[in-house]
């Protein structure tokens, strides 16, 4: 599905020129991922508060993909750059108007008190209006938890502030995000930089993420990092299901797709043009997670990447929801998942889901924010990200990662059949003024699932376009 009816109205010269006079919203038509692009579209310029701990993982990073760059002419962020390889230009705040940039990317972890955030201000003020179509702004923290001293804590929460600000500001489909790396993670950095730079985090803005330690990234092939790999991707006969599919496809994956068994000429098409597998089980079947992790050990060996996107809506205001409605969305969305994630990691050493696995689940930003008429829905989703923050200490253990994905409105088959007006409120009400795609949040996951995201865990990340819904 590519952009919606309005937005591409809203790009005509006409539809500009109204869109002006009135006031209206102007989405851009998001820039997506093809194999074979660059991962940041433009210059990248690096900068940072003095005393940080992230300068050379950034210039490695930036080094690695390949991207032009340009820092302040601070010493220690030259040096980085040299050591790592990097040939960044020199940037002053008197740098020609005409420069633009794909990528503002600024390091504060030196930023130990609250005086220094004028560091943010010295950097980003003659440069955020310099931030090309759909680029990107990221700030890079250490987590409040980990801050050494109070004043510390309190400089290091208030970049969750200015960042959302910030997000909010950005025109033209750029976004922008944050992302706390705790003291020795800085090895962690490569896969969410990646991803954040690049046009896969579309529709990705006004996000926190937080990084931290774990074993060495593994060398990767990053246009197939998950390659010799199997995934399970539940509902994955259509919609976002699909997507997910379709994606974790494309970066090398086995994907062994399930749907009720009604659904089996459709999932069976789906996995099918993908070289993968079908499975169907009513994934709250009582004996469904028994028989899908004994297929698994059975037909694969076991898995490496578990997806729970497979969820229903059953809409009603509390006081006339029936319990059928209550107990069916309580079940699908929350109790399989618990079930079948306890049976794939059972018995640790013979457990189905490999060493170094990664499961992702489908939340909502209902589960955050709430929505009426979804009482049921919020709280499955809600017990979704309860799931994430209980299971990633568990999995932890064993080099395993949980996160979840909480998408806002996504252009799908479910949200075409939504009121016209109501369609258009959950639309609009965004940053980037339109509904994101399910490839967006299939991106997510992906990104989740690399090899690369070991650092990754017990992050909740909305996939929204900075809804005003929820925090
Ligand atoms: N579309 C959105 O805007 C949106 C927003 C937030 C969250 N989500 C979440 O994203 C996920 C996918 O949503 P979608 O819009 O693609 O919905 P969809 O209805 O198009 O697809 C859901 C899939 O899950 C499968 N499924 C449902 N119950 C099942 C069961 N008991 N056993 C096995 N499979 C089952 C369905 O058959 C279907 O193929 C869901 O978890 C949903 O809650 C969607």
């Amino acid at each position: 599905m590519s952009a919606d009816r309005y937005t591409n109205l809203i790009n005509t010269p006409i539809g500009r020129i109204i869109q002006k006079q009135v006031g209206l919203p102007a989405p851009v038509p998001l820039k997506r991922f093809s194999p074979g692009d660059p991962v940041v579209d433009g210059r990248v310029l690096l900068g940072g508060a003095p005393g940080g701990r992230l300068a050379s993982a950034l210039a490695k990073t930036v080094a690695e993909i390949g991207a032009e760059a340009s820092t302040p002419l601070r010493e220690d962020l030259r040096a980085a750059a040299a050591e790592a390889g990097l040939d960044a230009g020199p940037w002053t705040p008197a740098a020609a108007e005409t420069q633009r940039y794909g990528a503002l990317v600024f390091d504060a972890t030196g930023i130990t008190e609250p005086g220094q955030l004028d560091e943010l201000h010295a950097f980003f003020k003659p440069t955020v209006r310099r931030v090309q179509r759909c680029g990107r702004l990221v700030v890079l923290g250490t987590s409040p938890a980990q801050a050494r001293t109070p004043a510390e804590q309190i400089a290091q929460r208030a970049l969750e502030g200015f960042t959302r600000a910030a997000a909010k500001e950005l025109k033209a489909g750029a976004t922008a995000q944050l992302v706390y790396v705790a003291p020795g993670a800085e090895d962690q950095l490569a896969s969410t930089l990646r991803f954040l730079l690049s046009s896969k985090s579309a529709y990705v803005d006004g996000q926190v993420i937080h990084v931290g330690p774990a074993g060495a990234v593994p060398a990767l092939d990053w246009e197939q990092p998950l390659a010799g790999k199997v995934a399970l991707v539940t509902g994955a006969s259509r919609g976002i299901g699909a997507a997910i599919a379709a994606t974790l496809a494309r970066d090398g994956a086995h994907v062994v797709g399930l749907d009720v068994p009604a659904l089996e000429s459709d999932l069976n098409a789906v996995v099918g043009a993908l070289g993968g597998s079908s499975l169907t089980a009513d994934i709250t079947a009582d004996d469904a997670p028994d028989q899908i992790a004994a297929s698994l050990k059975r037909e694969h060996g076991g898995v490496d990447v578990v997806v729970h996107n497979a969820g229903i809506t059953r809409d009603k205001t509390l006081g006339r929801m029936d319990e059928e409605r209550w107990n069916s969305v309580i079940q699908v969305n929350l109790a399989a998942v618990q079930r079948i994630t306890d049976a794939l990691i059972a018995g640790r050493r013979r457990a189905v889901l490999n060493e170094g696995g990664r499961i992702v689940c489908v939340a909502s930003i209902a589960g955050i924010a709430g929505n009426f008429g979804q009482t049921n829905y919020a709280t499955s989703k809600a017990g979704v990200i309860g799931l994430v923050d209980a299971y990633a200490p568990l999995l932890a253990q064993r080099g395993a990662t949980i996160n979840a994905v909480a998408p806002g409105f996504i252009e799908t088959q479910m949200t075409a059949k939504i009121p016209f007006a109501t369609r258009e409120a959950g639309r609009r009400m965004n940053s980037l003024s339109q509904g994101g795609l399910p490839v967006d949040v299939a991106e997510a996951i992906a990104y989740f699932a690399s090899p690369a995201s070991t650092g990754v865990t017990g992050n909740t990340v909305r996939v929204c376009g900075q809804s005003l819904l929820g925090a």
